[in-house]
Formats: C-alpha cells, sequence, structure tokens
C-alpha cells in the first residue's frame, strides 16, 4: 500500500470483527511504530497490549465506570476546558455525524451513552493497546507518543487492520492501572483498538470532513 493512500484511506473504525489478531503481528506493528521520531530520540512511549480475559476483564471494569457514570478523570487535559468556535463546531459535526450514523437522535440521552459506552469494550476489537508515558516528561513526550500511534494506526492498515484511537477509554485511568500493572508514575496517553473491519457496522459508513488547507496554513514567500 503507498503511502498516500495508506494515510488517507485511514479512518476511525467503530465496529470490529471478533478475529484474533496472531501477537507476533502485534509486536511487528509495535516495532514499525517505534521508528517514529521523539526528540533526542528519547522515545519516552510506553505500551500495554491487551487482549482475550484480560480485555474483557478491563472492559467490564470501564464499563461498571461508564454506566454508574463516574466523574472522568484523566491523567491529563486532552480536551480544553472551555469549548468555544471552532472546535466547538466541528466537535458537534463529528459527534452528530456518529450518531446519525447509528440512528441516535438529538436529545436522546439514553441512546447516546449506550453508544458511547461501545468505547469501552473497544468497539469490539479483540486487541487494546494502551499507550502511556512517564509523568515526569515534558510536554514535548506527548507530541511523541502521538506520533507512534499515528504509525501504529498507519502501520496497521499494511496488515489489513484497522484502528480506533480512543481517549474515552483513558477516562478512569485507576481502573487501567489496576488491572495492567501500570504504575501511578506513568499517565496514561489513549488507547487503541486494532482488528479487521466489520463491514455490516453503520458507525464505519461514518466519513469525516477536513477544512482546507488555507484555513490553516499561512504561506510565506
Ligand atoms: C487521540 C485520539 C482520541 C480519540 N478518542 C476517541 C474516542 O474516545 N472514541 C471515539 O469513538 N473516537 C475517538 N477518536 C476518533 C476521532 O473522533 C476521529 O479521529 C475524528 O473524528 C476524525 O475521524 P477519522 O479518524 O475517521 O478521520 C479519537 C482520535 C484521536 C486522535
Amino acid at each position: 500500500m503507498i503511502v498516500e493512500e495508506a494515510i488517507v484511506g485511514r479512518r476511525t473504525v467503530r465496529g470490529f470483527l471478533p478475529d484474533p489478531v496472531p501477537e507476533d503481528l502485534v509486536r511487528r506493528l509495535l516495532e514499525i511504530a517505534s521508528r517514529a521520531p521523539s526528540g533526542s530520540n528519547i522515545q519516552p512511549w510506553r505500551v500495554a497490549v491487551v487482549t482475550g480475559e484480560a480485555l474483557r476483564a478491563l472492559s467490564a471494569d470501564l464499563l461498571a465506570e461508564h454506566d454508574r457514570e463516574a466523574d472522568p478523570r484523566p491523567d491529563y487535559d486532552y480536551y480544553p476546558a472551555r469549548w468555544r468556535s471552532p472546535y466547538l463546531d466541528r466537535r458537534r459535526e463529528c459527534g452528530w455525524g456518529l450518531y446519525s450514523t447509528v440512528g441516535v437522535a438529538r436529545g436522546d440521552r439514553a441512546a447516546a451513552h449506550r453508544q458511547r459506552a461501545r468505547n469501552h469494550t473497544f468497539y469490539g476489537a479483540p486487541v487494546a493497546v494502551f499507550v502511556s508515558i512517564d509523568r515526569d516528561m515534558g510536554r514535548g513526550s506527548l507530541l511523541d507518543a502521538g506520533m507512534f500511534v499515528q504509525n501504529l494506526l498507519i502501520a496497521a492498515r499494511a496488515h489489513g487492520l484497522e484502528s480506533c484511537p480512543q481517549v474515552a477509554v483513558v477516562s478512569y485511568p485507576d481502573v487501567v492501572r489496576r488491572r495492567l500493572a501500570i504504575p501511578e508514575t506513568e499517565m496514561l496517553v489513549c488507547g487503541v483498538g486494532l482488528g479487521r473491519i466489520d463491514p455490516d457496522e453503520p458507525a464505519n459508513t461514518l466519513r469525516t470532513s477536513r477544512v482546507p488547507v488555507e484555513t490553516f496554513a499561512t504561506f510565506h514567500r
């Protein structure tokens, strides 16, 4: 697969087939992802791969938190404290776009809650990857971790796998830390679901837009 097609054709998948992914392949994908650049080559990413019974147990714990509507306690602010235009508009477009594919009507809080709950089972993905960094690192390490994650998403495609990067699954980091023996000294950055796409999942018909280059770039000649 050429690089451009691998990048442009990637999309977030929210419905996976249960077919297992061989551990050797996951290992290979992590090896490829670790070719990501990082400042001074410090390679700050740390990864926990979760499958099988361990994934079922973790999902059950996360779902329990979600269902009792526990307050999210993420290790860092992924989103702004106060939403404003144009980000709020884009966020709404994304959310409503997703809900319309799966038939969640505006204002139907129960249905929205059920759809969000699907995050915690990784939308059925057979492999969940958690990415963390040591808390005492600089903010730049988040950038390095992001490059690692993007490499992972793209590398997966070359092997017939799709992905779902997820911040929802680090809403209750203590639950993840406890199940995966991740020390308090690490902060959870995000999760990634990996697997084969379920072609019959309505959520997978979603195609997100991008603003034109002129909107975010300036050229100085
Ligand atoms: C770090 C990160 C966290 C995300 N968290 C979630 C999530 O928790 N749940 C979800 O369904 N999608 C999540 N997404 C997917 C975004 O909604 C998606 O990337 C965006 O709408 C653009 O769509 P595309 O990936 O299909 O191009 C996340 C994406 C990123 C990069």
